[in-house]
């Protein structure tokens, strides 16, 4: 596709003999957000200087002197140049296009070549699934997708939790106090619940607490007992993540979690030894990092056991080595950002210079009525709840919209999860978000389901028509031209948002490509049937193309009907 911008780019650096370069220029051009103001304007202030003029008379200049097919009138407003494309010939482009280039519109080849880890979701065996788990998740999902898009190779893995200290504790308790038949039944609520109850006996029992460190000594020596309890826990837990990963339509290359790194860490130890890293500190050892002013990373605790960190640091090596990843990403929460600080630090002392590839993306939090919501004990079915009564609104819905509806239960759950997904990647990553189901489910405003139903009302226009073919010479409507431009802008929306790690970038204009579109629909009988029909035809497939697309990054479903 030729960009637009590009072309003027380069002719108005021509016109001033190349005093200026085509970066400066592409630093200060404008899209105007009114388009009254043109669909790009120029501040000609860069040119004083070299022109030696002020900059309304070099606008003027310039006014009169641009020319070229693409370009319908140039005006001159203070000190701007303003630029109005010819309508028809460029949406004849535009959507000349999408139409070609179909799914592939907006790829990239930037990646190729490349491979990107992306460790997300993460949670921990036989603990609730937390909102957080779910915030990393979607977004985790999305990045990898738009990794994808711009060619990069993904990895996608999921860290499971799996295995410390805390599984002693688990297993005392459920010698001490489980019940097979309930922990077969609801496993992670079950197992939860022994893990509390841990908490609260060895207040008064300070030796559960050492019973537990000999649980998972058993546990790491390979004990059969410990090992059998252990996998049918971890079994039990990962089939509750799953069903909750099959309804958001996640999936992951690989769930080598915490367990996974148990006989991989001796390697790294030895190397921070090698590298005479490590120090005592209170019986336990530990990397000191002051240049960093951070505090000490924890290698092994004073009994020896090895931690969370330890585990990080060797997954972190393996990963390089396995994948000869060119980034890895990790979601997860901010709470954790010194904890990747550190591992950034201690893999730079190793002489690891791939630190730096090495990149944490931490997240905002989501609130209900203001405060944290979290998933306390007993209330661990309450994400797959939510889910579940987001679907059960949208087929409440349908059966009141659209009764007759084919496949309803399928799209009433690609709706539910559709309104969650982009409620989440709507907003910017790092913002919290107040969660409410009611918000999210409406057909009206900035959500999930009113992309979805944008989408299905562009592929009914079109089945509608049947087998038209789509004619390639464009509208001049003010209504397809504004829905134009933002087709042409998606592939750069879709490069922006992986610079930034943002999906936000990309459903806020999906947003604005429906909103254009809708306006369109208000204002023009697509479907009269005159001499442009074909024309608008084109112009509705390529919107649906693009809204398609973009909800696939993002990881929803486009129903065709809903
Ligand atoms: N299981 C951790 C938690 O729930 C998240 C793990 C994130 N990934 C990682 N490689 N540290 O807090």
């Amino acid at each position: 596709m030729i960009d637009f911008k590009e072309i003027f780019i380069k002719q108005i650096s021509d016109m001033t003999s190349k005093e200026i370069q085509v970066n400066d220029i592409r630093r200060v051009i404008e899209i105007p957000k009114n388009s009254e103001h043109g669909d790009l304007a120029f501040p000609c202030f860069i040119l004083a200087k070299t022109m030696k003029m002020p900059p309304a008379i070099i606008a003027k200049e310039l006014a009169k002197q641009l020319a070229h097919p693409l370009i319908e009138k140039t005006e001159a407003v203070g000190p701007y140049l303003n630029i109005f494309f010819a309508k028809k010939s460029g949406s004849a482009h535009i959507v000349n296009s999408v139409l070609e280039t179909g799914e592939q519109y907006g790829c990239s080849t930037t990646g190729k070549g490349k491979t990107i880890v992306v460790d997300f979701s993460s949670p921990n065996i036989a603990k609730p699934f937390s909102m957080g788990h779910l915030r990393s998740a979607v977004i985790g999902q999305a990045l990898a997708n738009i990794a994808e898009k711009q060619g990069y190779q993904t990895v996608r893995i999921n860290h499971i939790g799996d295995w410390g200290t805390q599984f002693g504790k688990l297993l005392t308790a459920y010698k001490k106090w489980g019940d097979f038949d309930k922990v077969k039944e609801s496993p992670i609520e079950e197992l939860f619940k022994l893990y509390v109850q841990f908490h609260e006996e060895a207040k008064d029992h300070p030796e559960l607490d050492d019973e537990a460190r000999l649980w998972f000594k058993k546990l790491e020596n390979g004990d059969e007992e410990a090992a059998e309890l252990w996998s049918w826990f971890r079994a039990d837990s990962l089939k509750e993540f799953e069903r909750i990963y099959r309804l958001l339509n996640i999936h992951f290359d690989s769930y080598n979690g915490e367990a996974f790194y148990n006989d991989k860490m001796e390697t790294v130890v030895n190397r921070l030894q090698q590298e005479q890293l490590l120090t005592m500190s209170d019986g336990a050892e530990v990397v000191t990092l002051p240049e960093e002013e951070l505090p000490p990373y924890l290698i092994k605790k004073s009994d020896g056991a090895t931690l969370y960190a330890t585990r990080d640091l060797a997954a972190a090596i393996y990963r390089k080595e396995t994948y000869a990843f060119d980034q890895a990403l990790y979601i997860v929460g901010q709470e954790q950002t010194v904890h990747f600080k550190q591992i950034k630090a201690v893999l730079k002392r190793l002489h690891l210079d791939w630190y730096e590839k090495v990149t944490h993306i931490p997240f905002g939090l989501y609130l209900k009525d203001g405060k944290k919501m979290s998933t306390r004990q007993g209330r661990i079915i309450l994400l797959e709840d939510v889910l579940n009564e987001a679907i059960q609104q949208a087929s409440a819905n349908i059966e009141a919209k659209n009764p007759s509806l084919e496949n309803k239960e399928k799209i009433a759950q690609s709706v539910g999860i559709g309104a969650i997904l982009f409620h989440d990647l709507k907003n910017d990553r790092m913002n919290n978000i107040e969660f409410s189901l009611k918000d999210m489910l409406t057909f009206e405003g900035e959500t999930g389901p009113y992309l979805q139903y944008t989408h299905a009302r562009a592929c009914s226009l079109l089945r509608k028509t049947g087998a038209l073919p789509l004619s390639e010479a464009g509208l001049e409507n003010a209504y397809a031209w504004e829905t134009a431009k933002l087709l042409q802008q998606y592939p750069n929306k879709v490069k922006q948002a992986y610079n930034q790690l943002s999906p936000s970038t990309i459903a806020k204009h999906l947003i604005d490509v429906a909103q254009a579109f809708n306006k369109y629909y208000g204002n023009v009988r697509i479907l009269e049937k005159d001499n442009e029909l074909q024309e608008r035809l084109a112009l509705v497939k390529a919107v649906m193309i693009v809204l398609a697309d973009g909800m696939k990054l993002l990881g929803m479903d486009a129903p065709e009907e809903m």
